[in-house]
């Protein structure tokens, strides 16, 4: 295995931005390169870790705080942990990122997926917004629940008008940068 720091690469953003689809990007580069990468992805933690699990800001936040746990346990071993979850609330990831940092072992990325409402409600991939703004689906983030983007992310993916790949190789050159990878 090719060596490397572990890290956190946090992805945010609303349903639908394109967190999953970027982290899995990642992940397939990370692994192209021999690195030791494990993806946490909100939809799939939310089948075993977080089972049972709603969407109230309380459960959000025990969901996001659990991933946050696993992410520093792996980065601490030497892992690249990438987080694809919503995690709409400020707070908890900045708890993340200041536990992780507090440890020293690791560093925290925060990748905000931004695109605006009326994009995600025009691609609608899952149905989600027109049950949303049907009333069907209560507290669904950016319609009936908060989303509180990052202050200051290290790095932001505008998906509604810029390319997968674009937004891919401006975070891998945020990472060069910071020396976690290397080219
Ligand atoms: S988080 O807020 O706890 O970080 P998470 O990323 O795990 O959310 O799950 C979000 C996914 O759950 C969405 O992509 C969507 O498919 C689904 N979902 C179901 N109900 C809601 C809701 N009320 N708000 C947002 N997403 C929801």
């Amino acid at each position: 295995m090719t060596e490397h720091r572990g890290f956190i690469l946090w992805f945010t953003g609303m349903s639908g931005a394109g967190k999953s689809t970027l982290a899995s990007a990642l992940e397939d580069e990370f692994k192209r390169k021999g690195y030791r990468v494990e993806l946490l992805d909100g939809d799939e933690v939310r089948t075993h870790l977080s089972k049972g699990l709603s969407f109230s800001k309380e459960d959000r936040d025990t969901n996001v705080r659990r991933i946050g746990w696993v992410a520093r346990t792996l980065a601490k071993h030497g892992v690249i942990a990438i987080s694809a979850a919503i995690s709409p609330y400020r707070e908890v990831r900045d708890e993340i990122r200041a536990l992780t940092e507090k440890e020293g072992s690791a560093a925290f990325v925060e990748v905000y997926a931004e695109a605006p409402i009326e994009a995600l409600v025009a691609r609608d991939v899952k149905g989600l917004y027109k049950k949303a703004l049907a009333g069907e689906i209560a507290h669904f983030t950016g319609v009936s629940d908060p989303y509180e983007p990052p202050l200051h992310p290290d790095v932001v993916a505008h998906t509604s008008t810029e390319s997968v790949e674009t937004s891919v190789k401006r975070i891998l050159h945020y990472l060069i940068e910071k020396r976690l990878i290397t080219e």
